[in-house]
């Protein structure tokens, strides 16, 4: 592997070009951070600046005439780019943590007499967070799988023949990551959806690390429940509005805690009593972000384009690329691989641990133009975000990342907590 061979293999990728579409200041950065904050495409740019002059500055209120049905239209879209789902199952609205906390407890009213919730160790904090609330305000119990412990799960997999010991008839619900945040394992959503079904329990899928990265085929997978967000590898911008995907077989079953009037079957007839409106409107709590889903309109128009299956083809190739690099530089200098080697085990992202993780990924940034990020306790996550990252990109990163830590100067930042990592 040398410079010459991942600049052959830009020249013959079908999505090169893509990288035109986002908008680059400093062409010498290596970001490798796309899981974490996609690019700013091109066309977001110039969608935000209608949606202000010529939507809210001209059009003011009479904008509501479009903006109003926004989130399912954005929802429909995406749904059918990005998670293989039909028209009337997706919204795209509030946050990744609102969208779990509305799902899991309309899980949860949906098994009435189950007791049981169950997540797993290494599962998204806020997850976590949002389902102890739930556990304690509603007196159930919930139990946590130790997937942190690798004499439990191998890099936080959580396999059948693990989640099988976990499930009984008191399991009202099960929450798990598509893609683990920190180790970037990927999950057997077909068998463990299946799985849990067969137990009578329902299972949430968080999809945050996966969507835009991997082929999501949720119908086809009979997923009833997910949520996730847009912010990574969908690029559509630091808290844009997040996405929840309810199958449309158990629609009709389903309530959540937050009725608003975006959900009332006559909105403006401002009746005195809550009546849901049918389909996933009636899931919508209240007025959308309109620039948000501006850019994650014009975001996943870009994705539809490329294509899912291109997409996640890339990640396998670039997280092969990775690998490659790290056995050749990385692991002669301390660092250890916390993912899975298969690709059909991972996703976009990789996890490199080492001691001296916290100095190294701060000295990147500081002095040698990559950034990747830092979770603790000590890994690093580097990614291949297919639209914008060449693999010329990743090369030039990993050579950069093993010449830091050969000179020795990440030693020389001094560790002081800051609020993001
Ligand atoms: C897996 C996962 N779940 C949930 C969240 C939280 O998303 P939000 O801030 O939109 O609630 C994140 C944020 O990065 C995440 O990675």
């Amino acid at each position: 592997m040398n410079l010459e061979t991942v600049q052959n293999m830009d020249a013959s990728d079908p999505l090169g070009d893509y990288r035109n579409k986002f908008f680059i200041a400093d062409p010498d950065l290596c970001y490798l951070d796309g899981n974490s904050l996609g690019r700013l495409p091109r066309a977001t740019i110039d969608a935000l600046a209608q949606v202000t002059v010529d939507g809210w500055g001209t059009q003011l209120v009479t904008g509501w005439e479009y903006w109003i049905d926004m989130a399912q239209r954005v929802g429909d879209r995406f749904g059918e780019v990005a998670l293989g789902a039909a028209p009337g199952q997706v919204l795209v609205t509030d946050t990744t943590s609102v969208n779990l906390y509305r799902l899991a407890i309309a899980a949860i009213r949906d098994r009435p007499g189950r007791t049981t919730i169950v997540v797993d160790e290494a599962n998204f904090p806020t997850d976590r967070y949002v389902l102890q609330g739930i556990a304690h305000d509603l007196g159930l119990k919930l139990v946590t799988i130790p997937t942190e412990d690798p004499s439990v799960a191998t890099a936080e997999r959580v396999t059948p023949e693990l989640l099988a010991q976990y499930l009984d008839d008191q399991v009202a619900l099960v929450c798990l990551q598509v893609i683990n945040y920190r180790s970037g394992a990927r999950q057997d959503v077909p068998r463990l959806t299946q799985l849990v079904h067969d137990n009578g329990a329902h299972i949430l899928w968080d999809a945050s690390h996966a969507v835009g990265a991997l082929d999501l085929q949720f119908d086809l997978w009979d997923v009833q429940l997910a949520v996730g967000c847009t912010y990574k590898y969908c690029n559509s911008g630091p808290g844009a509005p997040a996405w929840m995907y309810i199958n449309s077989r158990i629609q009709k079953s389903l309530s959540t805690p937050i009725d608003g009037w975006f959900g009332q079957r006559d909105q403006f007839a401002m009746g005195p009593e809550f009546d849901r409106a049918p389909g996933m409107r009636g899931f919508q709590i209240a007025s959308p972000s309109i620039s948000g889903l501006t850019c994650v309109n014009s975001s996943i128009d870009i994705i539809g384009q490329a294509g899912m299956a291109a997409i996640e083809a890339k990640c396998a190739r670039g997280t092969e690329l990775m690998i490659e690099l790290f056995d050749a530089w990385l692991a002669p200098l301390g660092f250890t691989l916390e993912t899975p080697r298969e690709a059909s085990m991972r996703g976009g992202h990789l996890s490199l641990a080492h001691p001296e993780a916290a100095r190294i990924a701060r000295a990147l940034r500081e002095f040698s133009n990559v950034i990747p990020d830092f979770r603790k306790p000590q890994s690093i996550r580097v990614a291949i975000s297919p639209l914008y990252n060449t693999y010329e990109e990743i090369y030039t990163g990993f050579a950069r990342i093993r010449d830091l830590v050969e000179s020795g100067k990440h030693m020389e930042i001094e560790l002081v907590e800051g609020r993001v990592t």
